[in-house]
């Protein structure tokens, strides 16, 4: 007897052409009526041209035969608009109030930490003039899709990712666009990207309190934000203004991270506060907010992030970051 749970399983392992995730997981399976002698399946064509249709087609019919040969089974597409169809239970933005950071490393390190405990994860990449996530990721292959949704590339591990660079033909491109182009883009990032289904997607969100990230906090339904500084911001003044237009926006501020905090010297056993004194706590106190972690200067990381393998950092300051940041969405 065929039960939606045994189509449901068989459907896990058709995948969307263009992207190794199934039709599932990008969520574009939007409804199984199972009769006694017919199976029909409604199905969402959004980023899928007219030869990746019949492909899914073929595919499901005999998935199906195997768990019954007699069975009719009839596939039908609809239109819908990838907006209608993402489902992403956190959106989480990255801001700081300036630039150089490490904004994108820690949007990075979250998306691994948050990974590695088996989470699905995606990173919109909303730095528009200044794009780094796909570099560090080491991906540069372009969005496959069409008019109807764009298919995020993939990292190493399965991270899905969107950023401008994708679509530029050489990395090193210069984007020159104004405020209003960039915002459209940011807009577009979500709308027209067919994200499916995910736990997180972080933002990397353009650096300081101008038009730009604020654009983004209006256009995307962020649950709320992390703010990244370094021990180099003598003022809590920066922090301060980042919090000021998350509360306009009236999104929650999840915590503060501070990097390049030490480093470490293995030959000493000693952490070493290059930048000066840890400003962790007082940034949290003026954040109102956690302090989620303290990300280490850490020459390995930043040769990682240039190779593009960002994804082989082993540090177990990721699992305290991951576990610290979900407490802060539970609160
Ligand atoms: N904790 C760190 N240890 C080593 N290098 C770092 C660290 N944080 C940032 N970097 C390096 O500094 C540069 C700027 O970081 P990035 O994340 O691109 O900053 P932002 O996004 O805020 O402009 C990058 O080359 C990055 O690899
Ligand atoms: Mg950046």
């Amino acid at each position: 007897m065929l039960t939606r749970d045994k189509i449901a399983e068989a459907l896990n392992d058709v995948l969307v052409p263009g992207i190794t995730y199934s039709i599932i997981r990008m969520n574009l399976v939007q409804d199984i009526t199972i009769t006694e002698a017919s199976v029909k399946i409604v199905l969402a064509s959004t980023a899928l041209n007219e030869n990746a249709q019949v492909w899914i087609k073929e595919k499901i019919s005999e998935l199906i035969k195997k768990l019954d040969k007699a069975v009719d089974i009839e596939v039908e597409f609809i239109e819908k608009r990838p907006l209608e169809l993402n489902s992403v239970n956190n959106i989480i933005a990255v801001m700081s109030g300036k630039g150089g950071v490490g904004k994108s490393l820690v949007t990075g390190l979250t998306a691994i930490a948050l990974c590695r405990q088996g989470y699905t994860v995606g990173i919109l990449d909303a730095d528009i003039t200044g794009p780094s996530i796909p570099k560090m990721f080491g991906i540069s292959t372009n969005p496959q899709g069409n008019e109807s949704g764009i298919l995020p590339v993939l990292s190493a591990n399965g991270i899905e990712i969107i950023s401008i660079n994708l679509f530029l033909p050489s990395e090193d491109e210069a984007v020159i666009w104004r405020g209003p182009l960039i915002g459209k883009a940011i807009t577009q990032f979500w709308e027209d990207v067919l994200w499916g289904k995910l736990d997180y997607l972080l933002i990397d969100l353009p650096p300081g309190t101008a038009d730009a990230p604020l654009t983004a906090l209006q256009v995307l339904p962020v649950s709320g934000a992390i703010i990244v500084f370094t021990p180099q911001d003598l003022t809590t003044m920066i922090v301060k203004k980042a919090v000021k237009m998350a509360q306009q926006m009236n999104k929650p501020v999840l915590g503060v991270v501070e990097n390049m905090s030490y480093l470490y010297v293995p030959e000493i056993r000693k952490q070493i506060e290059i930048f000066g004194k840890s400003r962790g706590d007082e940034m949290s106190k003026a954040a109102g907010a956690p302090l989620l972690a303290k990300i280490p200067i850490d020459p390995k990381l930043a040769l990682l992030c240039d190779e593009g393998h960002i994804e082989r950092y082993d540090s177990e300051i990721l699992t305290s970051f991951s576990k610290a940041l979900q407490n802060a969405l539970r609160s």
